[in-house]
């Protein structure tokens, strides 16, 4: 009878400190310090740029596919502009990128909404239909268009975009 009542709190001990420290953790909510909890909102380090908070409002302008591609830097007094699923965005401040030689290049002046989406750099993926995208890839998709959102101002949209996409 003794050894049972030995194990049973030999039992409890270590039920009794997981359950403490699953449910009353120093991480969790009720006490956390406010320091703690500045270090958990600090966005993790990246080599991408960072979010702008001076961004205009964002425009409505009209483009067709054919007007963008004289955005495409190859005039130099041109602003840059990238498409994402219509939405067209001023990379101009990143001429080094978009412009002619840039990595990125293959985006500018241009909706390539299907390459961002595969992660592709390929001529035949820079195109605006997309929707033949895997859910994996319309999620990869659409986080660049959130990227983009939060660093480069919106200067219009496109008007002319394939039914397919039109759309969605
Ligand atoms: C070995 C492969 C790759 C490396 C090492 C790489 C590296 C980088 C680096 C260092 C940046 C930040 C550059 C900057 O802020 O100027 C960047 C940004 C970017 N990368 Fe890549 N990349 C790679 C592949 C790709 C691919 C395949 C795509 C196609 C979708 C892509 C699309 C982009 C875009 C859209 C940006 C954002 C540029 C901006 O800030 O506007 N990258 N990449």
């Amino acid at each position: 009878m003794l050894s049972a009542i030995v194990a049973a709190v030999l039992l409890a001990i270590p039920a009794i400190y997981l359950y403490h420290r699953l449910y009353n953790s120093p991480r969790s909510p009720s006490t956390t310090t406010s320091a703690e909890k500045k270090a958990q909102e600090e966005k993790p380090k990246t080599i991408m740029q960072a979010e702008r908070t001076d961004l205009a409002p964002p425009k409505d302008d009209p483009f067709t596919l054919q007007q963008l591609k004289e955005f495409d830097g190859s005039t130099p007094e041109k602003a840059i502009y990238v498409a994402i699923k219509g939405t067209v965005f001023d990379v101009t401040h990143k001429r080094d990128t978009y412009g002619p030689g840039g990595s990125y290049h293959i985006f500018a002046g241009k909706d390539a909404s299907k390459a961002l989406g595969k992660s592709s750099l390929k001529d035949e993926d820079a195109i605006a239909d997309y929707s033949d995208l895997p859910p994996s890839e319309m999620k990869v998709l659409n986080d660049w268009h959130s990227f983009f959102s939060k660093r480069y101002n919106i200067v219009g949209k496109v008007i002319d975009l394939p039914p397919a996409v039109a759309n969605l």
